[in-house]
């Protein structure tokens, strides 16, 4: 699988770092994207990333932006090589009670966690359809599946990508490209250990399982995602929650 690229957006974060070092594992050279170089220090992070094995190439490009996004898959393309795996991973929150939330809260979770997907998979996919081959997987959340109180943007945001992913699942199915959603629980990352204290251990009190997620555990079942032993799934979301919310 040389030279076969996984592009990974949110890449350097507590999830993408994970998800990054374990397609790298799996043979592929791994592209992690920012949406700042500077302000995600990443030349540190790919200092840090080395020292443990691991080479990584950050590319930079704000998934809020269509153009961006399209000029920077185009040069992964032509500099690396073929994306043959993307994983939509950049997510923020802002969370709120509605009554509270004013329109920038909910724009930049609507832009960044939805609108993001759209522009980073829009500009992929001509390039996968080429080649008719390309597994998309999308990092969804738990709160898109059942709602969190304080979260009607990431949860519509949320939710929203697995509709995106069951459509855009069928309508390539006949090109060799698979789409699959990943929704995680709770996962121990700076984005949910900025929730307060007393809040977090409340909701880690309703996990069956009484403890937050390892970043490594969305890893893995992206790792399967990515991989041939996956070729058949498309159009699934694949709850990793410990859990907390079960369905059919
Ligand atoms: N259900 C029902 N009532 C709730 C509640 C819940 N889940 N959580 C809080 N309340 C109630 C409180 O009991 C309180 O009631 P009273 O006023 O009667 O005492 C009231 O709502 C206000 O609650 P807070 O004091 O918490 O209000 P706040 O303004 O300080 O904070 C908040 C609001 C920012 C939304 C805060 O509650 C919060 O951070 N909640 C956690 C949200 C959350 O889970 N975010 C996930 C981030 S991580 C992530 O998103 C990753 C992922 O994919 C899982």
């Amino acid at each position: 699988m040389s030279n076969s690229i996984a592009l990974v957006t949110g890449g350097l974060g507590g999830i993408g770092t994970e998800i990054s070092k374990k397609l790298a594992t799996n043979g592929f050279t791994v592209i992690a994207t920012t949406f700042n170089k500077e302000i995600e220090n990443a030349d540190q992070w790919v200092a840090e990333q080395k020292a443990a094995g691991f080479d990584f190439i950050v590319e930079e490009a704000d998934v809020t932006d269509f153009a961006a996004c399209a000029s920077m898959v185009k040069r992964v393309e032509e500099t690396h090589g073929p994306i043959n795996v993307l994983v939509n991973c950049a997510g923020i929150t802002r969370d709120g009670f509605l009554k509270n939330m004013d329109e920038s809260s909910w724009d930049a979770v609507l832009s960044t966690n939805l609108d993001g997907v759209y522009n980073m998979t829009k500009n992929v996919l001509d390039y996968m359809l080429s080649r008719e081959f390309g597994r998309i997987i999308n990092i969804s959340s738990v709160n898109g599946q059942r709602g969190q109180f304080g979260q009607t943007n990431y949860s519509a945001a949320k939710a929203g990508m697995h509709g995106f992913t069951m459509a855009l699942a069928q309508e390539v199915a006949r090109k060799g490209i698979t789409v699959n959603s990943v929704s995680p629980g709770y996962i121990a990352t700076s984005m949910v250990m900025a929730i307060d204290e007393s809040i977090r251990n409340n909701l880690i009190s309703q996990i069956p399982m009484q403890r937050l997620g390892e970043p490594v555990e969305i890893a893995n079942t992206v790792g399967f995602l990515a991989s041939s032993e996956a070729n058949y799934i498309t159009g699934a979301n694949i709850p990793v929650n410990g859990g907390l919310f079960t369905s059919f």
